[in-house]
């Protein structure tokens, strides 16, 4: 079953970008009051990259851009739309998009960020979606890059753990309907905006303003332990919702390639799917949670291990501040 239209987008090349700099759990041990096994047993890390002076989102974003234009094979003038996902941008004026545009040389491309934390790569994949859909555009791409370093707060345990850097870009290219990405189910819930969110930096407590920093404001706060729970139930209820709008069954995924936020959120979501473990694709040991980066590292990873072949049904999902959740169902 397909929607009734006559093309969509595929996934025609992947690049991504880590910085150099590691930080791992024993990193940890001599910052925080905590231990390699509550990481590793609690969120199954151990490792995350994190950028150094000189770097920032613009900078990985323009790496990960470029490797997946070369991935593709498609030249930076023919890229007609580029979405920037990433809830770290570079400045608040102007776009992320805007910034980085010179420097992949997408000069055609309409150049806009999109705001959805976590979700940002699967939102980015459903709006590019449409314009393909629509006819508008035939080459595109989207980028989830995150520095969430930058605003991660190395004095609370329950956060710092976590977040990584990095950056993930698709370059999109036009395929008939019931190729490449079939469907994306999204959804969003600000009644629950304060279990995730970094309150200062925006226009409520400037970023300029002396207190709002002795207050730690423009600081990643997140409710842990409700996010946890949410978190679990909306995953696999948007991945239901997603299978059944393209009438597939969940036994004719190959690999499901989740955000990676917690391996035990995974396994939960694993379960309740009916998924073996063996078709969950992790690689959060390797990179913590990196938002909007998370599902594009992942699946490069994915393809590089062998782990999709084409003609494969890749399932992806993502959840994350808003709160945003989101599932895609792609052939690969
Ligand atoms: O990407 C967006 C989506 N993000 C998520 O979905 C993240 C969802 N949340 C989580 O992954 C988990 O809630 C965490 C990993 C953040 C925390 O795990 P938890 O099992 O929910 O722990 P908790 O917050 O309930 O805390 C349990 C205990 C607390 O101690 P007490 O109060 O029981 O004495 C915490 O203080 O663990 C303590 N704790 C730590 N201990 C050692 C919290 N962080 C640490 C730490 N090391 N780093």
């Amino acid at each position: 079953m397909h929607d009734n239209h006559a093309r969509t987008a595929r996934i025609a090349g992947l690049g991504t970008f880590l910085p150099e700099k590691v930080l791992t759990n024993k990193d940890f041990e001599a910052m925080i009051e905590t231990t390699d096994e509550w990481i590793v047993t609690r969120t199954g890390m151990r490792e995350r990259h994190v950028v150094s002076s000189g770097e920032s989102v613009a900078t990985v974003a323009v790496e990960a851009g470029k490797r997946a234009l070369a991935d593709a094979g498609v030249d930076p003038e023919e890229v007609e739309l580029l979405i920037v996902a990433t809830a770290t941008p570079e400045q608040p004026i102007p776009a992320t998009a805007a910034l980085i545009q010179p420097l992949l040389g997408v000069r055609r491309a309409v150049c806009f960020d999109l705001s959805a934390a976590c979700s940002g790569f699967l939102y980015g994949l459903k709006v590019a979606r449409q314009f393909f859909i629509t006819g508008e555009v035939s080459t595109a791409m989207v980028i989830g890059a995150e520095t969430l370093s930058r605003y991660t707060d190395y004095t609370d345990r329950a956060t710092c753990v976590l977040f990584g850097d990095g950056a993930g870009a698709a370059v999109l290219k036009a395929a008939p309907a019931g190729e490449g990405i079939l469907r994306v189910a999204w959804h969003t819930d600000g009644t629950c905006a304060d279990f995730i969110q970094m309150p200062g930096g925006g226009s409520k407590y400037p970023p300029n303003v002396k207190e709002h920093i002795d207050q730690r404001l423009p600081f990643i706060k997140m409710r842990g332990n409700e996010t946890f729970k949410v978190a679990v139930r909306s995953l696999t209820d948007v991945c239901f919702e997603v299978l059944e709008q393209a009438g597939v069954s969940i036994d004719e995924v190959a690999l499901f390639v989740p955000h990676q936020a917690n391996q035990r959120i995974l396994s939960a979501v694993g379960d309740r799917l009916g998924l073996p473990a063996e078709k969950i694709y992790v690689n959060l040991e390797k990179v913590g949670n990196t938002s909007a980066a998370s599902i594009p590292l992942a699946l490069r990873d994915a393809l590089d291990e062998g782990r999709l072949q084409r003609g494969d049904l890749m399932l992806s999902a993502a959840f994350g501040g808003g709160l945003t959740w989101a599932a895609a169902l792609v052939r690969w």
